[in-house]
């Protein structure tokens, strides 16, 4: 086995308490009973206002999926409740409550009997009075709703009825309270304790896997003291393996280091943290997850990966970067190149522009000291863009607002380093923060109307140039109304002048969100979300350049219905990811309906990769996902045929994810020329069975593990109307498994997957 060095931490954090004094009367639900209304009065907040006639609602789901369809804007709910003082008597810590209302999409004002309670997650002073200020803030959808109040706040009503009323505001996607288990309870020990082992990485040498850090305890007062067990368990078997008890003394206020090392196997395994506090035997448990990698080492000699079908428009600027893995220096040839385009042998990167439509067959060559392989390879200069889904990086996910020009040089240097691009990752993409704010008093354009970009992107024609002196190509972002979604510039009546601008940048693809356009959409009718698409796209036709073009618009009114229509070569399919297992696989299962609209040049993207260090910028953590979680998120991606963004800092790209990045195997699924994106064949408590039509006659296979716990499965391949004998293989393994006839048994890690390719033909 490779010996690795992974400089992360792929973690699941799991704070179970388990108070063994009394362990559910100390709590109550509050998952039942809650009223709601849509609309905006601040009388919802008071008891005394009258909710009868209110409807009923659900609050571990949107309100999208319980009748409110796309519904935008204000709503309220309210629920009320005797607190019992009796909550006090079972605990520890008597000093205070917690009021639990889970996560919220996107913004909350909570209140508890008609007195503000917390807003966005933050609790809120005696004195803090409503105002609308809440709802402008951003991504606080995906954040726990924990307020405190000390059990003298005379917000309480103990022993009494409380109301407990929210208001939320939506600004787009799905709405609501949404991940339910909401509860009301004392504070307890296990609260004051956090972990920083999410952002410290598990060192990898000499056949051991070891890691430091730390616990810190958050009471001012209390000082806390404890066993601290770490277990290493094998997640299928459920094995522990290792374990080693410490002591904890946590100060107030403190910090203390904790570190250990096992023999490493490779395997999927849990590290389960188990602090037992002495005085009260409650426990805090974390769960930790070590990364493990599947992917063989490429080979020295040179193979050639990457899309087999490229299109370009006749007379346009022409850039194709032959992929292919193997010692450098090599060199490439591509044979039947037509007319207009030639190749540079050392760096295998193909430019020019073809003047006449047609299908042109290739023959790539890449040669080394070690041999050399050869590739058939279309070129199809027609009217069609994006024949394969898009690969590329994204500033996103990572830097947010706080992208500039040296985070994108480095993002394109490291493709080229860490050898991205030898497995077919062609796009250096900027989103939103380019442009001049719209808070600025400076001009946002020039006298003419151009454009101007902000001064973290000094030069965007150099930056475009030194893009494409690597072999790849360029990405920007904008919107049809005033503003960004981030609040900055956007191509509101400047259409034209923007995609002008854009091609004297040397732009590639143009990733065009739906921000600040709802203000001149008149309803929210087919033709008025069609219509700034489709002024885009005509002015994307006026230009000398090829621009992929990538709708950004959550799905709203069905886009895979028509996004093709309107000149789209990608639209998102859903609101943003984040690095969450609910947000992830609520997105990437859900992607059925849409399956059948994807093809060559039209792609549903279910949005960018949340693997490797991301955050939204400035500060970054490594993916809340957990291995096997990110196992599921490329497998899954790249059966749905989705544009694979990469969201991470490059610069940090660990020795996992890049694994994780450069799977030929099973990007080839994502990149396959037949386009067909996969559909979902099985259901079956909780796995689903995903399978994908090649060009080949094969098929793409993911068993896909939803539940907590590891899964025994048996396909049946009738199911999947397979009635001969066939050969399989895994391919993140890379390994043919064997031949098999009738079914395939396995064990699926939880939220893990089995990606296989069944050998029909
Ligand atoms: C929207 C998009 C994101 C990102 C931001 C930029 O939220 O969905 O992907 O582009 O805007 O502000």
């Amino acid at each position: 086995m490779k010996l690795l060095n992974i400089y992360k931490v792929i973690f699941i954090f799991i704070a179970i308490t388990a108070n063994f004094i009394g362990a559910q009367q100390d709590v109550l639900q509050l998952e039942k009973g809650w009223k709601f209304v849509q609309g905006d009065n601040p009388q919802y907040s008071l008891p005394s206002y009258d909710d009868s006639k209110w409807k009923n609602i659900l609050v571990d789901r949107e309100w999208e999926v319980q009748g409110y369809q796309d519904y935008d804007g204000y709503a309220w709910y309210r629920i009320k409740i005797i607190i019992p003082s009796s909550l006090k008597n079972n605990t520890f810590l008597k000093d205070s409550l917690e009021i639990f209302l889970g996560k919220i999409d996107d913004c909350d004002q909570s209140f508890i009997n008609g007195k503000i309670l917390g807003i966005n997650g933050k609790n809120a002073a005696i004195d803090k009075q409503a105002d609308d200020s809440f709802k402008t803030a951003r991504y606080y959808y995906n954040r726990n709703r924990r307020y405190t109040l000390s059990v003298n706040d005379p917000r309480i009503l103990w022993d009494k009825e409380n109301l407990i009323a929210v208001r939320v505001y939506d600004q787009g996607g799905k709405g609501g309270i949404y991940s339910g288990d909401l509860t009301i309870g004392m504070v307890k020990l296990v609260e004051y304790i956090s972990s920083n082992h999410d952002h410290c990485v598990f060192n990898f040498d000499k056949g051991n896997a070891s890691k430091t850090f730390s616990l810190k305890n958050n009471s001012n007062s209390l000082t806390l003291k404890g066993k601290l067990l770490i277990q290493v368990q094998n997640k299928l078997t459920k094995k522990i393996y290792f374990e080693e008890k410490k002591d904890a003394n946590l100060a107030p206020l403190s910090s203390q280091m904790f570190s250990y090392s096992f023999k490493n196997r490779n395997e999927p395994v849990y590290v389960n943290y188990i602090l037992e506090f002495d005085n009260t035997k409650e426990r805090a448990i974390i769960v930790d997850e070590v990364p493990y990698v599947l992917t063989p080492v490429p080979s020295l000699k040179p193979k050639i990966n990457g899309a087999k079908v490229y299109g370009q428009r006749p007379g346009k600027p022409f850039l194709y970067s032959i992929a292919a893995t193997g010692e450098d220096p090599m060199i490439f040839e591509a044979a039947n190149l037509p007319d207009g385009l030639k190749i540079d042998r050392k760096t295998g990167i193909i430019s020019g522009s073809v003047l006449n439509k047609g299908e042109y067959s290739i023959k790539l060559e890449a040669k080394n000291k070690y041999g050399a392989a050869k590739s058939d390879f279309k070129i199809v200069i027609g009217e069609m863009l994006a024949l394969t889904p898009p690969m590329g990086w994204n500033s996103w996910n990572c830097w947010g607002l706080s992208v500039d020009q040296e985070k994108v040089i480095a993002s394109a240097k490291v493709f080229k380093q860490k050898g991205l691009m030898k497995h077919g990752w062609t796009s250096i993409n900027i989103d939103d923060g380019w442009e001049i704010t719209g808070r600025s008093q400076d001009p946002k354009r020039d006298a003419d109307g151009k454009i101007l970009c902000n001064s973290k992107f000094p030069n965007m024609k150099t930056l475009g140039d030194s893009i494409h002196a690597l072999g790849l190509k360029f990405g920007i972002y904008s919107s049809p109304g005033e503003l960004t979604c981030g609040g900055y510039t956007a191509s509101y009546q400047h259409e034209l002048q923007d995609a002008q601008s854009y091609a004297s940048w040397g732009v590639d693809y143009l990733k065009y969100d739906w921000c600040s356009y709802e203000t001149h959409a008149k309803d929210r009718s087919i033709p008025e979300l069609q219509k700034p698409y489709i002024v885009m796209n005509e002015a994307l036709h006026k230009i000398d350049r090829d621009i992929v073009y990538s709708l950004c618009q959550y799905g709203n009114g069905n886009v895979w219905e028509w996004g093709a229509s309107v000149g789209g070569n990608l639209w998102r399919t859903t609101g943003d990811i984040t690095d969450t297992w609910s947000s992830l696989s609520t997105i990437g299962f859900n992607q059925t309906v849409n399956a059948k609209y994807a093809k060559p040049g039209n792609w549903n993207d279910p949005d960018m990769l949340v693997v490797g260090w991301v955050g939204w910028g400035p500060s970054l953590h490594p993916s809340r996902l957990t291995p096997d979680e990110q196992y599921t998120h490329i497998s899954l991606w790249s059966l749905l045929s989705a544009p694979l963004l990469i969201g991470c800092d490059l610069t940090r790209l660990d020795d996992f994810t890049l694994n994780l990045l450069t799977n030929d195997e099973v990007l080839a699924l994502d990149q396959d020329p037949l386009g067909k994106q996969a559909v979902q064949k099985i259901v079956k408590d909780n796995i689903q069975v995903w399978v994908k039509e090649l060009q080949d006659g094969n098929k793409a296979i993911g068993i896909f593990n939803l539940d907590k716990e590891p899964q025994k499965y048996t396909l049946n391949f009738s199911d999947i109307d397979i009635n001969a004998k066939i050969k399989i293989r895994d391919l993140w393994r890379q390994k043919d498994i064997g031949t098999f006839s009738g079914k395939y048994e396995t064990t699926v890690p939880s939220h893990g997957v089995i990606l296989l390719k069944v050998f029909t033909k």
